[in-house]
């Protein structure tokens, strides 16, 4: 913090974020908006001044949270004499808009996941009481282009979204809708970003987008030319001081190109490990998603990757009793994660969110079958991430130190492949990359023991 922050009067700032990575730096990102205000974070909403729901709107039950936390805010607010303003932000609020006022009159703002450098304008609009409390236009460069140059951010680790918005269109899904059109930043203002982390400490960047490898974004300026492709961006940050370890999120196998393959081969930086959403292992469901992908597009791909990097870890997303889902197709489903191998993934019911074309599907799949799918599923998947994280005992690997364990002299952090693991250490290599031999495994974490710590600390 510098000296001008520390002179301002504080006032509370509460930001609770739901949903996927993508809003974790928007939240973080409004800090940084909120901090030459005098806004500093609060750790609960009953000592805040402002309180921001950062939500989301992918399963019918994120967004049923929002209104139930809204409710104990409105509580909070009245006891607070009105002090707290309450603003709502993320995909429900593009949504919903005014509706939320609406369902809620305690919510004083509105505001979309493109309108984040516009809060210190509402919350002076809010103050006055005039003005337009909603803000929803879709402006994605014109947001990057306005927050602050300058992010504070805690730790070895953070995220960079480098990518807004998606074009493809699954049948399911809303983020078309509440992100709006796919765009991406360019490359300076992105190496710009990543240096000035590099800078504070960072030693391991994920990139970010809600499509992250269609990435396009506009040739360093010295450069000119073609639009970059992700492997490009990646190889590039790869060589910024202090960056030793880059990962990307999330993926859609239809932009999964060779030279973004072939780079987790060849660029060392780039963490083994893959998310790559497939959704179902049917092809008749997959074309209903219009994912643009068979099972055998997936598996290539799979090939591919492992051909380029073979130790590579792999990550999916699973929906169960998408509309029309036979027994047969949900086999299939069993079958492509039987034949793949993931180290971990992310498994949903499919909720039917109002809108999209798969909300008024044929054949929608009742309630107690898609209960017992996504049990059958989670099941098989527990099984294999217990395998793969067992599969890693007796090997060294690097660990990027984040914080301090729960019980005293045990630190943790993240392995190559994502895995949290525990060890013996002093505080002080927090921020460092340590090797550390694997001695204990369950299924969400690891064990291990310090061999060395990396000299070449950034
Ligand atoms: N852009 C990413 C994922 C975005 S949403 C991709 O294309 O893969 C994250 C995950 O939520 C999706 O991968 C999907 O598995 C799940 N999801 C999205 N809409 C859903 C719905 N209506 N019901 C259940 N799960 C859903
Ligand atoms: Fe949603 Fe499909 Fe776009 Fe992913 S690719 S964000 S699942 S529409
Ligand atoms: Fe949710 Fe919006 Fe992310 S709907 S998953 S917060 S893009």
């Amino acid at each position: 913090m510098n000296s001008t922050d520390a002179a301002k009067p504080a006032k509370g700032l509460f930001i609770r974020t739901y949903g996927c990575q993508m809003n974790v730096y928007d939240s973080e990102r409004m800090r940084d908006v909120l901090r030459p205000l005098g806004y500093a974070p609060v750790d609960g909403p009953e000592d805040a001044d402002l309180v921001v729901l950062n939500t989301c709107h992918i399963r019918e039950k994120a967004t049923e949270k929002v209104y139930s936390e809204l409710g104990q805010l409105k509580k909070m607010k009245e006891a607070s004499g009105g002090r707290m303003t309450i603003a709502v932000a993320g995909c429900v609020a593009q949504a919903e808009g005014e509706e939320l006022i609406r369902r809620q009159p305690a919510v004083d703002l509105v505001l979309g996941p493109q309108a984040y450098h516009k809060l210190p304008e509402m919350i002076a609009r809010v103050s006055r009481a005039v003005g337009d409390r909603l803000e929803t236009e879709f402006e994605t460069l014109e947001k990057f282009d306005a927050l602050p140059k300058a992010r504070e951010v805690d730790g070895p680790a953070a995220f960079l979204s480098v990518q807004e918005g998606c074009d493809k269109f699954c049948t399911f899904c809303v983020v078309p809708y509440t992100r709006g059109a796919e765009l991406s930043r360019s490359v300076d203002d992105i190496v710009a970003e990543a240096r000035g982390l590099a800078a504070q400490g960072v030693r391991e960047i994920t990139l970010l987008g809600q499509n992250v490898n269609a990435f396009h974004g506009a040739a360093p300026a010295l450069e000119g030319g073609a639009d970059w492709t992700l492997g490009q961006l990646c190889r590039h940050i790869a060589k910024i001081g202090g960056i030793d370890r880059i990962r990307y999120s999330t993926s859609h196998p239809r932009d999964m190109d060779d030279d973004l393959i072939a780079a987790h081969g060849d660029t060392s930086a780039m963490m083994p490990f893959l998310h790559l959403p497939v959704q179902s292992g049917s092809d008749r469901i997959l074309k209903a998603m219009n994912r643009g992908h068979t099972a055998a597009d997936f598996h290539e791909i799979i090939r591919k990757v492992r051909a380029a990097r073979p130790d590579i870890g792999l990550a999916s997303d699973f929906i169960v009793g998408f509309p029309g889902e036979t027994d047969e197709d949900f086999e299939a489903t069993m079958d492509l994660i039987r034949q793949t191998g993931f180290a971990t993934a992310y498994s949903f019911k499919y909720s039917r969110r109002p809108g999209t074309p798969a909300a008024e599907m044929h054949g929608q799949v009742p309630e107690d079958v898609k209960d017992a799918r996504l049990q059958a599923l989670q099941s098989l998947l527990r099984d294999q991430q217990t395998t793969f994280n067992a599969s890693c005992i007796g090997r060294t690997m690097d660990i990027l130190v984040t914080g301090k364990g729960r019980r005293p002299g045990q630190i943790h952090g993240r392995s190559p492949y994502q895995q949290a693991v525990h060890f013996e250490g002093p505080e002080s290599m927090i921020g460092q990359i340590a090797s550390v031999r694997m001695i204990d495994s369950s299924m969400n974490s690891l064990t291990g023991e310090c061999v060395s710590v990396r000299e070449d600390a950034a």
